[in-house]
Order: C-alpha cells, then structure tokens, then sequence
C-alpha cells in the first residue's frame, strides 16, 4: 500500500511558488536575486483596509466561528461591487467567501465535476487549473493557443477539443500567464458556442482591473446573460488590492452550485479568517484609487519589459495587455550554449539563467507550454531593468 494516496501523490508541486522559494533563499543567503517569479503586487495594502483590519482584531465577534459562507455584509458587499465593476447582477446568497481565489478553483471543480468528466484549459494556463480538476477527478483537456495567436484560442480549436464528457470550459481575461485579454467579440462568441453546447463556463475574473491601453475587461455573463445559469465567477482581492497574503477569494454562481461548495467548505475549512473577511470589506467597499494607481505603475512596467525583452536577439514577446505578466518565447535561444550549457528547454534555460545571471522566472513548463518562460513585472523599475538587462547580456 501507498503511504502517500495516488490522488495527492500525482499533485505537482506548485512551479510557481518554487522559483518564487529558491529566489528568496538564494536572497537569504546573500545573493543578488532579481525575481520575476512571484505573481503578486509589490504595493502595500491601502491603509483603510489594514485599519480595518487591526480594530476587527478587538472585536470579540470576529474572535468567534462566523457563518462558512462568509459574513453577510461581505457577500453583500461582493455582489455590489460586481455589479459596479462588471456589470454582472447577483444577489449575496450567489457568493461564497473562499480562503483566496485558489479555494474557489477547487471548490467549484469538486462542486461541478464527476469523474472522467472533462475540462476544456486553454494553455498557457495558471498552474493550478489542471490540479483542482484533476483532485476532484476530472480530466483537463488542454488547447494550446501560442504567441502567434496572441494566446487566445478559436472557436475551432474549442470544437476540436470538444466531446461528449465535455463538462466545463475554464476561461480567464486577462491571463496569468500570457498577460492576453480577449476582446469583448471573442467572449461573446465563446460564451454563446458554451450555450449552444450545454457546457459550463468557469470564469477567473481575478485581474478584472488591471488592462492597459485600449484593452477593456468583459465579464462573459454579463455580455452572455445565458450563460449565467451555468457559470461560475472567480474572484478575490488578491491582485486588485495588493492582498495575496490576506487569503480572501469568492465564488459566484447559480444557488445550487454555491449551496454545495458551502457544504464542502464547511468541512474543509469553516469560515475564512475574520480579520481577513473585515479587511476584505472595507477593500470592495471602498473607492478603486489605489487600483488606478497600481494599474498605472503595471502599465509602465509591462511597456518598459517587452521593449526590453523584445531586444534580445532569439527572444519573441507580445505586449502584455493585462495582468502583470509578459509571457517571451525562448524557441530562438534554446539548443545555443549559454554559461557553458546548452539548455534544450525552458526548464533547463531557467536553471542556468538564475545560477549564471542571478535572475528568477517561471519556465513554460509549469503552464503547459515548454519554450516560454513567464517574468511578472510586480516589482520595482530599477530592479526590472537590472533583471532584464541581466539576461539579456547572458543571452547575448
Ligand atoms: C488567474 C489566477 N486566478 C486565481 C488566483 C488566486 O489568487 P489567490 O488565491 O491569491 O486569491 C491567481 C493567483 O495567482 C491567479 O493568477
């Protein structure tokens, strides 16, 4: 017998938060590290919402168990500010406070899924769209849609992928990893092939605020209404909020999908942290001036990596149109020696370019697409230019 079960045995571990892990040691230990790895704003908190946080801290209620789907004034609060910020209209009893975007990726697989049933990812994916379907026993039909698409994928493409185990198509605009926004015709036509088809639609709508340029968000049920009965909107107040370590993320979706991922939640982890939840509140409640701010500082970032990604010779990048992401191909650099190794692939290059120049991203590999690497740009200008013109002197 197994001492570690089949089903969490085969979980990989989280690429992402790996490099993310051997960038700090490396830091820790001395060495000059530039890391493109972590997903995550380099902002603080608005002060309103940590205030927020520490007066819940010496409030006897929140010391206490709180209803597993979230504190009602939150869920309200969520659903208002969905209707602001999308458009979409849903009542509060639609929302389920998740411990971050990430309990909302599993619980709405494991609420959804039988097993074989089959999840259309499109690839380049975030990583861990493939793990929850997969440990709540569904299979990830992965459609690959590269650089010379854009990283979006067609309506032929989902045609192909299609079957009749077909459960969920999973889409997210912006993406992590490929920094693509769909155009609001796109979701419209995706949304309604999903309808013609019966399939569900899973919806990561958690860089909603961070498009650049001409490039706008669309939230598909909103431009879709059909699709609403079989649709689930991820969120949370991670990226929009600079709050990844707060642990605070949401579901939206029909009463009987939310109804059975409370049940789930409320064996698995009860009710989100209530300082947590708090702070939560009074970010979705109040105004999106520090999203304006940090939109503005991505924007200039994102411009700043693809010009200079884009001078590397070998090296193939789009402008990121949303998120914080620039997702290059490395197709003309690998099988060249480089620090004295010939890295053959995208994992390999990562290796030698964070042991020769210093500098941290994520290989392709984590994303379902070898050849790529993902760089985030949530982090400083000086240290953007210094990381970039670090590879691209090893490079060259
Ligand atoms: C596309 C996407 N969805 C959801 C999340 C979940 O974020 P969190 O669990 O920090 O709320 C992330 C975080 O990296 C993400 O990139």
């Amino acid at each position: 017998m197994n001492r570690i079960s089949r089903r969490i045995g085969a979980i990989a571990e989280s690429a992402t938060l790996a490099v993310d892990a051997k960038a700090k040691a490396l830091k820790a230990a001395g060495e000059d590290v530039v890391g493109f790895g972590a997903g995550e704003p380099d902002f603080p908190t608005p002060a309103h919402v940590v205030e927020a946080a520490i007066a819940a801290c010496g409030d006897p209620k929140n010391h206490r168990y709180t209803p597993v789907a979230g504190l009602p004034e939150l869920r309200e609060a969520v659903a208002v500010k969905t209707k602001r910020d999308s458009g979409f209209d849903c009542a509060a009893g639609q929302v389920l406070i998740t411990n971050g975007g990430k309990q909302a990726v599993y619980n709405t697989f494991a609420a959804l899924l039988d097993p074989g049933d089959e999840v259309i990812v499109p690839a380049p994916y975030w990583t861990t769209y493939p793990e929850a379907i997969a440990l709540a026993g569904g299979v990830a039909v992965e459609v690959l849609a590269d650089i010379a698409s854009g990283f979006r994928v067609t309506l032929d493409q989902l045609d192909r992928a299609v079957t009749e185990r077909t459960k969920a198509l999973l889409f997210v605009s912006p993406s992590n990893p490929t920094g693509a926004v769909y155009s609001q015709a796109e979701i419209e036509a995706i949304g309604w092939w999903a309808v013609e088809r019966g399939i569900w639609v899973v919806t990561d709508e958690i860089y909603e605020h961070l498009t650049y340029g001409d490039h706008e968000f669309t939230s598909m049920p909103v431009v879709v209404p059909d699709i609403a009965e079989r649709c689930v909107i991820l969120n949370g107040v991670a990226k929009t909020y600079a709050m990844t370590g707060w642990r605070v993320g949401w579901m939206i979706g029909p009463n009987d999908v939310i109804a059975a991922a409370t049940n789930l939640q409320s064996h698995a982890t009860s009710n989100v942290a209530n300082v947590s939840q708090r702070a939560a509140l009074a970010a979705v409640s109040g105004d999106l001036g520090a999203v304006a701010e940090m939109r503005a500082a991505f924007g200039r970032r994102g411009r700043k990596m693809h010009e200079l990604l884009s001078t590397i010779p070998g090296v193939t990048n789009l402008e990121p149109q949303g998120a914080f992401y620039c997702f290059p191909s490395f197709e003309g650099v690998l099988g060249r020696p480089i620090g004295g190794r010939t890295p053959e692939s995208s994992l390999a290059l990562a290796d030698v370019v964070l042991s020769e120049a210093k500098v941290a991203f994520v290989p392709g590999e984590a994303f379902g697409a070898p050849g790529y690497g993902r760089f985030a740009f949530a982090l400083g200008e000086h240290d953007l230019i210094e990381g970039i013109s670090r590879l691209a002197m090893l490079l060259s």
